[in-house]
């Protein structure tokens, strides 16, 4: 199957295999792929390395922003995928544990921050044929997306898959920890105040629950199918 240069925003609730599936669309249909949570991701890492959030969570908004403007976050891509730079040091590894993802949707509240991904996700989009996936992808950075996906699933098959994850990244986490974490991200994501996660009235839902990604594949097909029909 072709299809023209379009753009595919995938959003949804953590954990729902939001970037598994984003991986096959990108290589099914010749799409670059973007991970706009890494890009909070590596501003947290920034954030907790370099000592601007205190133990109770306080972010030292002020010299973060200073920080953002001359950092040199990006990504370099292979065939087997991209990984997330801060100038020469790849850490795309230390911006998927746990205490990343414990400070990542305070710090990707800020509007601030906000703005710089903003501006930073729109610039990838302008060439379009792109499929990215995050929180706010078909409401705020890309309204104008031809595709928009809204992916969910049962909380207890989330927490697992992350779980899952992390084990197989060598980490020993506990269940609970993954399920708490899981939950309160859930929350400050559909509650802040600047593009909170909510799904765009032109969005599909997606409940993978008992889904492969190969079935998820399936069903794009004849959403993307149907929508180019009607494009046509
Ligand atoms: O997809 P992820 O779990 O790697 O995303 C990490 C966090 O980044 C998530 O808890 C919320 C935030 N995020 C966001 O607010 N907006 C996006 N477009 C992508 C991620």
């Amino acid at each position: 199957m072709t299809i023209p240069d379009i753009i595919i925003a995938i959003d949804g609730y953590s954990s729902t295999g939001k970037s598994s599936f984003a991986k096959l669309i990108a290589h099914e249909f010749s799409f670059m792929y973007l991970d706009s949570g890494a890009l909070y991701r590596a501003i947290t890492y920034l954030t907790v390395n370099e000592g601007l959030i205190d133990k109770d969570g306080q972010i030292d908004s002020v010299n973060l922003k200073k920080r953002l403007e001359v950092s040199d976050i990006h990504f370099s891509y292979s065939p087997l995928g991209s990984k997330t730079f801060i100038g020469e040091t790849c850490i795309e590894d230390k911006i998927r544990t746990l205490s990343v993802s414990d400070y990542v949707s305070p710090v990707a509240a800020l509007p601030f921050v906000r703005d710089y991904v903003d501006g930073r996700l729109k610039e990838f989009g302008k060439k379009r044929r792109i499929v990215m996936d995050g929180r706010d992808i078909g409401t705020t950075v890309f309204p104008d997306a031809e595709i928009k996906i809204f992916m969910t699933a049962d909380p207890e098959i989330r927490a697992q898959r992350r779980f899952d994850e992390l084990v197989s990244k060598g980490s020993n986490p506990i269940f609970d920890d993954v399920m708490n974490n899981l939950r309160e991200r859930d929350y400050i994501d559909s509650h802040r105040e600047t593009s909170p996660l909510v799904k765009a009235d032109d969005a599909f839902i997606l409940d993978n629950s008992d889904m492969s990604v190969r079935e998820e594949l399936f069903w794009l097909k004849g959403l993307i199918q149907g929508k180019l029909d009607i494009l046509q």
